[in-house]
């Protein structure tokens, strides 16, 4: 049954990416999602607050549009057991999904909803593993615009025989050969590939596995196609964490994948995914968008430099922007970060769909696969000119600079005039370079427009 299935769907054409009706997904989706805020404590009065507060708080005229509910939304102990349907938890959800949908879209934004491609969520809820057309179906019928798909708990027939690697010679092919273990886990983290080669990230791992045939890939185009065979536009959210490569096959199966491992509110983990996403640019561009996990401004001790520095980083990089956080405990500095005209509207740039990509990496010699030290350094191009933006990882103020000759948009000997992206201040006319103290774990960020004399 499984088999018959995998041959049909790997004859299909590949298409370029996944363009949706009315330019869903062209962009990065902006919203909120309850995770981090909540993780399995979620409930129909969370989703409501954070709908609310997104309207009451200015966030949906910024452009914040989806509101989405993660893993535990369920019955826990399993599916209809006439319909096969996924049960919604009626206590949780007394309007259940139907109604919880129904509020959302009634204050003119979207709603998203989540399931795994095993046979049982990331907390242990069903899966749609098997179920995917009856799933897509519910959610179509329920009304959902977005549909973030895990990847926790495949079964073993579904685990491929090679689990590809990194470079470390002692990793150099582990995982399941004939359905026996080689090793008992994969090496923490994915991503510590060979760090002396300046298109690590590119190549790795050289190990001749052709992951769009491995069964994750193929899983997720499962779930697309029966997302497509809806008669209702469901962007589609791939959370594979970065594992088989999803940047090399992904455009053509949904609108986003995740990259990395999964974010949490502290400094060095978002310091190791800026890293491993830093290597990543040329992958991200229309409809199809490496996800470097969502956003953490408002959770955990992150300081106000951190947050900055996390949400302008994530803004460039054009992942979509998923807020993470109680939004009615937001402080006025939080809601400005979150809400930078600048940095949403590169991010949402219609007419450029590639990110800002690092032009030296600073402390380390460039291209250096660090996260105690990821890049530096960053620019990329907009409708409005060039948006450069200078971080600084070291626990002491910086002057950094801005040196036109090292940013590949700007003209060495040319004159621009320069909007500090925090403060919204036009700094004037500025000639060859921009100088600027950059506090520790901050990022400074500027627009550089038109030209000028
Ligand atoms: C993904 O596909 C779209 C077309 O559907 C294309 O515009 C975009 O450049 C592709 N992304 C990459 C990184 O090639
Ligand atoms: C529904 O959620 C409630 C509240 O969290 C919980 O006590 C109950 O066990 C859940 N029911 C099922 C069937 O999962
Ligand atoms: C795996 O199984 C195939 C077919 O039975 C056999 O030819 C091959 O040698 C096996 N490989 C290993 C590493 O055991
Ligand atoms: C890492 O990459 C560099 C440059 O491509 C290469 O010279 C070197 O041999 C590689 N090291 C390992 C351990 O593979
Ligand atoms: C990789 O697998 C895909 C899907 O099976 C196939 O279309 C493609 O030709 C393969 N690529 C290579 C280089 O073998
Ligand atoms: C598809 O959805 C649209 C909009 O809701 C509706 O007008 C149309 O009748 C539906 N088509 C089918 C075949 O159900
Ligand atoms: C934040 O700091 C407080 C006090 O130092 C500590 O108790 C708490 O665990 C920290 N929270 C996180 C998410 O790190
Ligand atoms: C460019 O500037 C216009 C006018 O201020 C603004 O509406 C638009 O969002 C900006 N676009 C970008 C990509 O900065
Ligand atoms: C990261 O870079 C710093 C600065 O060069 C260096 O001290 C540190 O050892 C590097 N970390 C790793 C894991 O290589
Ligand atoms: C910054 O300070 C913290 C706390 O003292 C320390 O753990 C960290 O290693 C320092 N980071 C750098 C880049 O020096």
């Amino acid at each position: 049954m499984a088999r018959a299935t995998i041959f049909a769907l790997s004859a299909l054409p590949i298409v370029l990416g996944l363009e949706l009706p009315g330019g869903v997904g062209r962009l990065p989706a902006l919203g909120w999602n309850s995770w981090n805020a909540y993780y399995c404590d979620v409930d129909q009065d969370k989703i409501m607050l954070a709908a609310n507060a997104m309207v009451d708080l200015g966030f949906k005229d910024a452009g914040y549009e989806y509101v989405i509910l993660d893993d535990c939304w369920s019955e826990m102990d399993g599916r209809d057991p006439v319909t096969s349907r996924l049960v919604p938890n009626a206590t949780k959800f007394p309007d259940l999904m139907v109604g919880t949908a129904a509020k959302v879209h009634d204050l003119g934004l979207k709603y998203g909803m989540y399931s795994s491609a095993g046979t049982m969520t990331c907390g242990r809820y069903p899966g749609s593993l098997g179920y995917e057309h009856i799933d897509a179906a519910t959610f179509a019928e329920w009304g959902i615009d977005y549909l973030k798909y895990d990847n926790c708990f495949p079964p073993e027939e579904w685990i491929d025989d090679c689990f590809a690697c990194n470079g470390d010679p002692s990793f150099d092919k582990i995982g399941k050969v004939n359905g026996s273990c080689t090793a008992e886990t994969p090496p923490t983290p994915y991503y510590s590939w060979n760090n002396t080669s300046p298109h690590c990230a590119y190549e790795w791992p050289v190990d001749n596995v052709n992951y769009t045939a491995k069964y994750t890939a193929l899983k997720y185009r499962i779930m697309r196609e029966a997302l497509l065979d809806q008669n209702r536009t469901i962007l589609f959210s791939l959370c594979e964490w970065g594992v088989d490569q999803p940047h090399r096959w992904a455009n053509s199966t949904g609108n986003s994948w995740r990259s990395t491992n999964d974010i949490n509110p502290s400094w060095s983990r978002i310091l190791e995914i800026l890293n491993v996403n830093s290597f990543l640019g040329d992958y991200t561009d229309f409809w199809g968008r490496n996800d470097p996990d969502m956003l953490e401004v408002g959770q955990g001790n992150l300081t106000v430099e951190e947050e900055r520095s996390h949400f302008g980083l994530w803004a460039m990089m054009k992942g979509p922007l998923l807020m993470g956080t109680d939004l009615t405990k937001l402080i006025p500095e939080q809601i400005a970060i979150l809400q930078n005209k600048y940095l949403l509207a590169f991010n949402q740039d219609p007419l450029v769909g590639r990110p800002a990509k690092p032009y030296r990496w600073g402390v380390n010699p460039d291209y250096t696969f660090n996260s105690t030290f990821p890049a530096q350094y960053w620019s990329g191009p907009s409708s409005n000119g060039t948006l450069v933006a200078l971080f600084n990882p070291t626990n002491d103020t910086q002057t950094m600079t801005a040196l036109y000759s090292e940013v590949p948009e700007l003209d060495a000997v040319g004159c621009y005039d320069v909007v500090d992206v925090w403060s919204g201040k036009d700094l004037g006319c500025k000639e060859e370079s921009v100088d600027v103290d950059v506090a520790p774990h901050d990022t400074a960020v500027f627009l550089f427009g038109a030209e000028c004399t």
